[in-house]
């Protein structure tokens, strides 16, 4: 376990081969994010995965947010060139959290946090990677309904996931412990 902790990397759509990922990969994922620490067992996660032709339609939804928030500067170059980044990728999983008032707000977040951390590492484990994108849309109301949240509910971005190149490994870029711990014996 630990060493896929330290080998897992962020893995971005120019490294993907263009394979999809098997659907059974993807259920492993799914299945390890249910088993995230979370209180009061609120089970605060909420998935939308496109793959195949919903791909297409993951984007249209994007730029149709994008171009209706953005008006007059909607920029339609940078809209085709995030159709063909999502067309690079093999599965897209949208990140919600669905908000339950028995526990405070963070606690939430930080549960659809662990359970993205199990799904990436399992997504490592099995061959596959990606990264969690955010970006100024995970702000826009409209979309809530479109990835089944409602008002009180939060998107906190998306998995963009494929099956990685033979390429360089990403290097470790990290703090040594000292940086971030305080040790009282
Ligand atoms: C909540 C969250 C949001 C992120 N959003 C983005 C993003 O919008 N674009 C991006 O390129 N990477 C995004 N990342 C990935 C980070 O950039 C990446 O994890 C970081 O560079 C460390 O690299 P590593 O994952 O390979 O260790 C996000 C990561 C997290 C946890």
């Amino acid at each position: 376990m630990e060493d896929i902790i330290l080998e897992r990397r962020s893995i971005y759509p120019p490294q993907f081969t263009g394979e999809e990922i098997p659907r059974l990969v993807i259920e492993r994922m799914l299945n390890a994010a249910r088993f995230a620490p979370n209180h009061r067992l609120t089970q605060p996660w909420r998935f939308v995965v496109y793959s195949g032709s919903g791909r297409a339609q993951f984007a249209q939804t994007w730029i149709a947010a994008n171009q209706n928030h953005a008006g007059d500067s909607f920029d339609p170059v940078k809209a085709e060139t995030f159709r063909s980044k999502v067309m690079t990728c093999s599965h897209i999983i949208t990140i919600g959290m669905k908000r339950n008032p028995i526990v405070p707000e963070f606690e939430e977040v930080c549960a659809v946090a662990s359970a993205v951390q199990n799904m990436m590492l399992v997504a490592h484990e099995q061959g596959a990677g990606g990264y969690w994108s955010t970006g100024g849309l995970v702000f826009y109301e409209s979309l809530k309904a479109e990835f089944g949240l409602e008002q009180h509910d939060q998107l906190l971005g998306f998995l963009m996931l494929g099956m990685p190149k033979n390429i360089e490994w990403p290097p470790r870029l990290r703090h040594d412990l000292d940086h971030f711990v305080r040790w009282i014996d």
